[in-house]
């Protein structure tokens, strides 16, 4: 097999991942880019394992120039297929039994996988190039960059991952000057790897390597430790877009193009979600990306006494529905683990049969992933016409007569708005409160994700109706 027919396999697998991205992003097409990526990793790993079982892997040694690497021993080929297969049952397993709502920790240790591949497969090249005694500047900086990119992947998706699952609290850790040990830690990383550069070879390029290593695992753990539950969402696609990066420098610690493609093609597409969510919920790119910088981390939200809440029954909340004409529903993580969403899609069926106007709006955090209600809406074959993003809905909420909240809490917050103090402050959010009638639906006046207070709740247009989602939006059906 030539080198030629893989490379072409390896552009074709890249194609095939373009394809992938240019479908996700749209409900219509997301099963299509799903299938274009699936495909596109199939043909990657069963060329990479020919290209290592053939001896294929060409190594750059100038502009242009390639050289054969003699065939992998049948011994390590067949470590990496029962590595394979070991993973691919663990992948399998693992997807099969994870709930939706689960998926974002899940997502996180899996970028921290992607990190701890990328710092091997760094160590693993420094001490390849220490028995062959054959160290070069650009190559040897690739690893050490590779390695410090990976680590801080690693360790920030395990605090991620801790965070996400509730193993550990959300609220921000503020070492004192928090911000300068990060800013410290990066310069840190520019000085020795100008060092390394130099001096890769000897117990110089031993302790340099080894100190990057700790240093950014040090750092990973500190930048995603320093951010607060509400900015989350932007660090799991931030940690995503890190994990890309750092597998574009294994790419290029081991000459292999495909990794190099796709590890740019997930970290800037990864960097330019971050990017989006940064906008659509008020916050700082940077800020969010140095792990806080420039803000206090401080959570200064207060427990207030915003008075008395009000309570309907199911049978109250049919009756409104039916007088009313028009409906917005604003679904969020209470949704997804009331798995309501079938129940939603059924009310709102019947509503639209009487006549009456349902729309759906969709904060871009609302749930645990970005897309989650959508997914969720999809699966349970809500109209897509239906489901308007929050800046389209925001409009109308004025001339809505009623807003069903169905599991929602941060993303209807008006404690973003309204208070200067709060950790959510700054944040846009679904301004539900402007309709004529709020049924908030959730089971006890417990906060949101933020763990911030909801005076939502207490608003003179709000009654709460309380309970599992999806056993009340069944009672109002059979009610209707
Ligand atoms: P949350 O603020 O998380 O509130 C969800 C509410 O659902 C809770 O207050 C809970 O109240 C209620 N609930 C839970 N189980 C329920 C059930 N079975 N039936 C009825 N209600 C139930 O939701 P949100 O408004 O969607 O906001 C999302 C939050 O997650 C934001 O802070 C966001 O920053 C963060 N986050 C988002 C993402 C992404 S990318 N979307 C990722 C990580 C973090 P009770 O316990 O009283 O029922």
């Amino acid at each position: 097999m030539s080198i030629s027919l893989i490379q072409g396999s390896y552009i074709i697998a890249g194609l095939l991942f373009i394809l992938a991205l240019a479908g996700l992003s749209k409900h219509e097409t997301s099963k299509r880019g799903n299938i274009f990526g699936a495909i596109g990793m199939a043909l990657a790993l069963v060329f990479a394992l020919i290209a290592i079982g053939l001896g294929q892997i060409e190594t750059i040694e100038g502009f242009g120039e390639f050289e054969m690497v003699p065939a992998a021993p049948t011994w390590t080929i067949a470590a990496i297929i029962i590595a394979m297969i070991i993973g691919a049952i663990i992948g399998i397993l693992k997807a099969k039994k994870v709930e939706m709502t689960g998926m974002p920790e899940l997502i996180a240790l899996f970028h921290s996988f992607v990190g701890l591949a990328a710092v091997l497969v760094g160590w693993a090249a420094y001490y390849s190039s220490v028995a062959e005694g054959h160290f070069t500047g650009l190559h040897s900086g690739e690893s050490f960059i590779g390695i410090f990119i990976g680590a801080v992947t690693f360790t920030g998706s395990i605090i991620a991952y801790l965070k996400l699952s509730a193993k550990i609290k959300s609220t921000p850790l503020t070492l004192p000057g928090h911000n300068i040990l990060n800013l410290g830690a990066l310069v840190a990383f520019i000085v020795l790897t100008v060092i390394f550069v130099n001096h890769p070879e000897g117990s110089t390029g031993l302790i340099l390597i080894s100190v990057v290593t700790v240093l950014a695992l040090l750092l990973g753990l500190h930048l995603v430790a320093s951010i607060g539950g509400g900015d989350m969402p932007v660090v799991v696609s931030m940690l995503n877009s890190y994990s890309g990066f750092a597998a574009a420098a294994a790419g290029f610690t081991l000459n292999n193009d495909l990794l190099i493609i796709t590890g740019a093609l997930v970290g800037s597409s990864g960097a330019y979600l971050s990017f989006m969510m940064c906008k659509a919920m008020n916050r700082s790119f940077i800020s969010v990306i140095a792990g806080g910088f420039g803000s206090d981390g401080a959570v200064k939200g207060e427990e207030k006494d915003y008075g008395e809440h009000r309570e309907i029954s199911a049978a109250d909340a049919a009756d409104m529905l039916k007088n009313a004409s028009s409906v917005v529903i604003a679904p969020g993580y209470g949704m997804a683990v009331a798995q309501a969403q079938g129940a939603v899609a059924s009310l709102t069926e019947k509503l639209r049969e009487k006549g009456i106007n349902v729309r759906f709006g969709i904060h871009p955090v609302a749930g645990r992933l970005p897309g989650h209600m959508n997914v969720l809406l999809a699966e349970a074959k809500v109209p897509y016409d239906i489901v308007l993003e929050m800046d389209e809905i925001d409009e109308d909420l004025e001339d809505t007569e009623v807003v069903l909240v169905i599991g929602a809490n941060d993303t209807v917050n008006p404690a973003a708005l309204e208070d200067p103090g709060s950790p959510i402050a700054g944040m846009p959010v679904l301004e539900v409160w402007k309709a004529q009638n709020v049924i908030v639906f959730k089971r006890s006046m417990a906060t949101g994700y933020a763990g911030v207070q909801n005076p939502l709740f207490f608003k003179e247009n709000s009654q709460m109706l309380f309970g599992d989602a999806k056993d009340k939006v069944e009672e109002i059906i059979k009610d209707l």
